[in-house]
């Protein structure tokens, strides 16, 4: 990235002339959970006073894959809180595209993380349920032993590795967070959005309904991860630097999903050929896919749910107990609403 576009391009929301704010950094701005941020970011703004300085970032403004070039970035625009909501997150695809995958998921986290201890900044990161091999029975929590099926599993456990290892040693004051979530939808592609496509094509569809998880949107992620480093004037907290899991409550499986939100956007008005009585479960054995994916992918959040009940931090410790669905059943309407089923 040149100089030139850094001092003039990328979507920047700046503050008072004469003022040194804040900076934040979010990367992978037009990614589901990057836009669940600008979002979120931008309806705190006008309530502030002290407006910080808002620069998001995607592939055309630096490619993460450059770590040379990332680090000349973060040097210019010294931010105090990176958000990377930036992944590669093509599953199937990273099987083949290993170099690529590590790239964004390992190495440039790295580079962020290696800024932000040095600089006194914080430093928020995704990470995902496919770091586990879904063996365990019940709930994983945040210390179980990784042990990932797929290279997009390698790559993003490999990540949180180099974070843990660089703040472990760091002297320059910065913190972290790792969020890990699981079956993320917002605003892009995602599991739901290719159902209620493939509903309106045909007339019966076969889901895979023995291996569980928890929908997340994107909206709901942004909200409760902010909630843990920053309060709503967007000012730093000290908070323990770690990993947590964050879900909203309740599990389901691809099965369960995809018939709430048939019925939802069906109940919502939408003409579809699949109703959720003709969606057929099917062992994940019948649907073999490049990557294998983990059978389960519970985990426990009682350690976010601690670290925001002690900060007492109420209202996002409701929205973390929130059940899945209620979620998807008002993404699927808002769907409709925009005529995007
Ligand atoms: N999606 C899920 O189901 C899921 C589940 C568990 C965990 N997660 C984690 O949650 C986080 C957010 O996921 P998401 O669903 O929001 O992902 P997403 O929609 O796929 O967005 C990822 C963003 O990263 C950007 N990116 C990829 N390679 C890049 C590169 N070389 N240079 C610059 N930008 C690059 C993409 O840019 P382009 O738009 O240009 O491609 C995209 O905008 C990730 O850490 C992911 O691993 C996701």
């Amino acid at each position: 990235m040149s100089a030139a576009l850094i001092a003039t391009g990328y979507k920047s929301s700046t503050t008072k002339a004469n003022f040194i704010s804040m900076n934040i950094l979010v990367f992978g701005k037009d990614g589901q959970l990057g836009k669940a941020f600008h979002v979120l970011l931008d309806s705190l703004l006008p309530a502030l006073a002290d407006k910080p300085n808002l620069q998001y970032v995607g592939r055309s403004e630096c490619d993460l894959a450059d770590a040379t070039a990332l680090s000349t970035l973060l040097n210019q625009l010294q931010p105090k809180l990176i958000i990377n909501a930036s992944a590669y997150t093509a599953v199937d695809k990273a099987e083949t595209d290993i170099d690529q995958a590590f790239a964004i998921n390992a190495k440039a986290p790295e580079v962020m993380a290696q800024y932000a201890a040095d600089h006194d900044a914080t430093f928020l990161h995704y990470s995902t349920d496919y770091v586990f091999d879904g063996e365990k029975y019940g709930y994983y929590l945040e210390d179980d032993i990784r042990n990932p099926l797929g290279v997009y599993g390698k790559s993003k456990a490999a990540g949180e590795e180099v974070i843990v290892r660089i703040f472990a040693g760091n002297t320059g004051g910065g913190q972290y967070a790792i969020f890990r979530t699981s079956w993320v939808y917002g605003d892009g592609g995602n599991f739901i959005r290719t159902i209620l496509r493939l509903a309106k094509e045909r007339e019966e569809l076969k889901i895979i309904d023995d291996q569980y998880g928890v929908p997340t949107s994107a909206t709901w992620l942004a909200q409760v991860s902010l909630g843990l480093v920053a309060d709503d004037k967007l000012k730093i907290k000290k908070f323990p630097s770690g990993i947590y899991h964050a879900v909203p409550n309740g599990e389901t499986t691809w099965h369960g999903l995809a018939c709430l939100a048939v019925k939802a956007a069906l109940d919502a008005g939408a003409t579809l050929k699949t109703h959720p009585s003709s969606i057929k479960p099917i062992p994940a054995v019948e649907y073999p896919l490049p990557a294998p994916r983990p059978m389960n992918s519970r985990m426990s959040t009682d350690k976010l749910a601690q670290a925001l009940g002690f900060r007492g931090n109420m209202s996002k410790l409701q929205l973390l107990n929130q059940p899945w669905d209620i979620a998807v059943k008002a993404y699927v309407s808002n769907l409709a609403k925009d005529r995007l089923i």
